[in-house]
């Protein structure tokens, strides 16, 4: 994967940081401060320049790009502007959730109670699954395939690193859900894989980040927000939250999606990376909400509010994803339309 092209000014300069290193750090430093420090809270979501940039810092430490020195990874000027970056982004997440999460709280039960009546009472948004089971075109589908793409490409890896940061039991079980994500010892049964043939059959590119260039604002989002949680061991109850969030509102839609996609012609070998999941995720949401989260709840390592908290955000982030993807389809039906609103 190359380096996308930038969406503004603090990605072209951080572009040009990673392609030649000539650009001035402290400068470039002192411009994203001001950038992310003047960002109004409810833009941050859509502004693809921040976003884009944040997503170029956290892939140094996943696949990485063929034209960057694999070092910059963890050059201080990264650790520096990621740090400036985040710091906006994550405080929107905490003020755009902080209804839900006292709401969770207050809830009667277990963890596991609360993350189940936060995924059930949750205002979805516009159902982007029923739309595809029913009523999505072709061309339609393949522009959420193209979305969805930056995400399931790398499917689980982000929650790989939170591994190491978990003990005891807590860690037995997020193994165990990892171990299904990487197909169970079986090559070629990884669910990013299986979404690679997915792609495939739909007639598109399935290379790692082939389309990054059009991955909007909450799709940028979502992906930075797996990276975020993950990536800091601050955070692991707050991403444990987010994976039993994401598992406990997957099985359905995934249903869905996959009806949808043979209701348009695509094949069993298409629908399999959504058929895979309606069983899958009906275990793994059990397994993250129960006895991860309710371990490490249990346990005292992470706090209750942390882990609701991580819940709300991937509710969040998919509701933000779906309205993104339904506005755009609006009216835009045919593949011309479909190409001038993208
Ligand atoms: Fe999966
Ligand atoms: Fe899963």
């Amino acid at each position: 994967m190359l380096l996308p092209r930038p969406r503004g000014p603090l990605s072209a300069r951080l572009r040009r940081l990673l392609l030649d290193g000539v650009e001035e750090i402290d400068d470039l430093e002192t411009a994203t401060e001001g950038h992310a420090s003047s960002v109004p809270p409810d833009s941050v979501l859509h502004d693809e320049d921040l976003q884009l940039s944040l997503w170029m810092i956290y892939e140094l430490s996943f696949r990485g790009f063929d034209d960057v020195d694999d070092r910059w990874e963890w050059a201080p000027e990264i650790a520096g502007l990621r740090t400036v970056l985040e710091r906006p982004f994550e405080q929107w997440l905490r003020d755009v959730t902080e209804g839900w999460v006292s709401r969770t709280l207050a809830v009667e039960g277990d963890v596991a109670d609360k993350i189940f009546a936060l995924t059930d009472g949750f205002d979805e948004g516009p159902d982007l699954s029923r739309f595809i089971r029913k009523e999505a075109t072709p061309d339609h589908v393949r522009d959420f395939l193209r979305q969805r793409s930056i995400y399931h490409l790398k499917e689980s890896d982000p929650h790989t690193f939170v591994i190491p940061r978990l003990t005891g039991p807590a860690k037995a079980h997020l193994v165990e859900l990892q171990y299904d994500e990487y197909g169970g010892g079986r090559p070629g049964f990884l669910h990013h894989e299986l979404f690679a043939v997915t792609l495939r059959e739909a007639g598109l590119d399935d290379a790692y980040g082939a389309y990054i260039e059009e991955a909007d604002g909450p799709t940028l989002a979502a992906t930075n927000a797996m990276s975020l949680l993950c990536l800091h061991r601050r955070l692991r109850g707050v991403a444990m939250g987010h994976l039993a969030a994401f598992e406990a509102t997957s099985s359905i839609p995934c249903r869905r999606i996959a009806a949808g996609l043979r209701r348009t012609g695509f094949s069993d070998d298409a629908a399999r990376y959504y058929d895979e999941h309606v069983e899958a995720d009906a275990v793994h949401e059990q397994l993250a909400a129960r006895e991860i989260c309710g371990t490490l709840v249990d346990s005292g390592d992470v706090s209750v509010r942390d882990v609701v908290f991580g819940a709300a955000a991937c509710l969040v982030l998919d509701r933000y994803q779906s309205e993104s993807l339904m506005a755009r389809w609006d009216g835009a039906h045919t593949p011309d339309q479909l190409e001038a609103a993208r």
